[in-house]
């Protein structure tokens, strides 16, 4: 019988995808899509309420935690569109009274009504895609706004909710440690409690693979990347916001409690075009997936209720591993007890010596296996060490 451990108490997300923006950054393979005609909110908002009560007949009743909005661009939504997103999922199930309802924005898109709309609406933090603070280099990363555009939109986050955070893409081409570690310091001047820092990363299939495998754009070579990542490592506790995960940094209480979901391998349903879900159905974990073209999600959806194109029954090996894939991201660590609940049996005690010795994981004084930060840049490897 597989371990679910499903109980009122329990976290429970719900994500919830917008797949459209403005233009198509040329790093950037999200599920995203650039449309010239008007969009549909409305029957936009009645596909998801559908998916939604759909969702919610069949796993039942639960306690939303959190729930987030992302894209695409969120923040192209009216608010009266947003508004009604959570007025369905609120008819659906039981929504906690301190629910982390987060949206994303593009700082192209932002503006004080719309913000102030979102905040009516029921919003209550905002993740901003700023980039860079660097004119030159938000333009080569093909984004429509200045750096002046994107302080604004700090700014104006600042002003309208409690909670915001704001993203930045480093190890991009050319870019020297000293240089990132300038940018960020002035970044971290504009911070509230969160930030996400991810490292370029050259994605099959978009124009900046293209240009990759061409030699016409030059990422920083594998010594330099790790500087980079260093200096972020550095800065950032410095200012008092440490690494929680690979990619992000809070101040302490300030992580987000939505993408916590996903680390710590508790239940989430998946709503939109291209969303993933994991649910707990009659004691099996299942990895549920969405129709990804909007179009096509919508017919599906008014067809039969529901956009899911993959349901699959995860086998307790694979909850397993899951869990320790998302699980070591996170520099709080994973209980091995948890896993070997999950697995059936515990994790391979030689195994685990072995990367002690090597430094890349240490055992907490809570008896928690966590990866050490001589092992985070190492991360995959350690994982597929632990998990073969
Ligand atoms: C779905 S976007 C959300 C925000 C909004 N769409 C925007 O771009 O302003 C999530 C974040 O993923 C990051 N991202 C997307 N593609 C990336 C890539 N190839 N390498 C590194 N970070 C990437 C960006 O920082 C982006 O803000
Ligand atoms: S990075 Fe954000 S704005 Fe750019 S295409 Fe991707 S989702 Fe859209």
């Amino acid at each position: 019988m597989q371990e679910t451990e499903r109980s009122e108490t329990r976290p429970f997300g719900v994500y919830v995808h917008w797949p459209f923006c403005l233009s198509k950054c040329p790093y950037c393979d999200f599920n995203s899509h650039v449309r010239h005609a008007a969009i549909d909110e409305a029957r936009f908002v009645r596909a998801f309420a559908r998916e939604i009560a759909t969702t919610a007949a069949r796993i039942g009743a639960r306690t939303v935690s959190s729930i987030f909005l992302g894209g695409g661009t969120p923040s192209l939504m009216a608010p009266e569109t947003v508004g009604a997103i959570l007025d369905a999922v609120a008819q659906s199930w039981l929504v906690a009274g301190d629910v982390e309802i987060t949206l994303e924005a593009n700082p192209s898109s932002v503006e004080a009504t719309r913000f102030s709309g979102y905040r009516a609406a029921g919003v209550n933090r905002v993740s901003i895609g700023l980039q860079s603070l660097d004119d030159a280099a938000l333009q080569a990363l093909g984004r429509l706004h200045s750096a002046r555009e994107a302080l604004d939109a700090i700014a104006l986050a600042r002003a309208v909710f409690e909670r915001y955070s704001f993203d930045l893409i480093y190890a991009r081409p050319g870019q020297t440690p000293d240089a990132w570690a300038s940018e960020l310091e002035r970044a971290l001047a504009q911070a509230g409690e969160h930030l996400s820092l991810y490292q370029l990363t050259i994605e099959q299939g978009t124009p900046f693979h293209q240009l990759h495998a061409a030699g016409k754009l030059i990422t920083p070579d594998e010594e330099t990347a790790r500087a980079l990542y260093d200096v972020t490592q550095s800065v950032c506790a410095a200012a008092g916001l440490p690494a929680y995960e690979v990619s992000n940094h809070a101040r302490p209480g300030g992580e987000c409690r939505h993408n916590l979901i996903y680390w710590r391998g508790h239940e989430y349903a998946g709503i939109g075009p291209g969303a993933h879900g994991r649910l707990e159905i009659e004691g099996a974990r299942h990895a549920i997936a969405t129709e990804k073209m909007p179009e096509a999600w919508l017919a599906k959806v008014e067809a039969c209720g529901n956009g899911i194109v993959s349901d699959e029954i995860l086998t307790s090996e694979e909850v397993a591993d899951e869990f320790l894939l998302m699980g070591l991201r996170l520099a709080e660590g994973v209980d091995p007890a948890r896993y070997a609940r999950l697995a059936g049996r515990p994790l391979e005690s030689h195994r685990v010596e072995l990367l002690r010795q090597q430094g890349v994981v240490e055992i907490t004084r809570s008896g928690k296996l966590r990866v050490t930060s001589a092992g985070f840049p190492v991360l995959d490897a350690v994982v597929a060490d632990l998990a073969a």
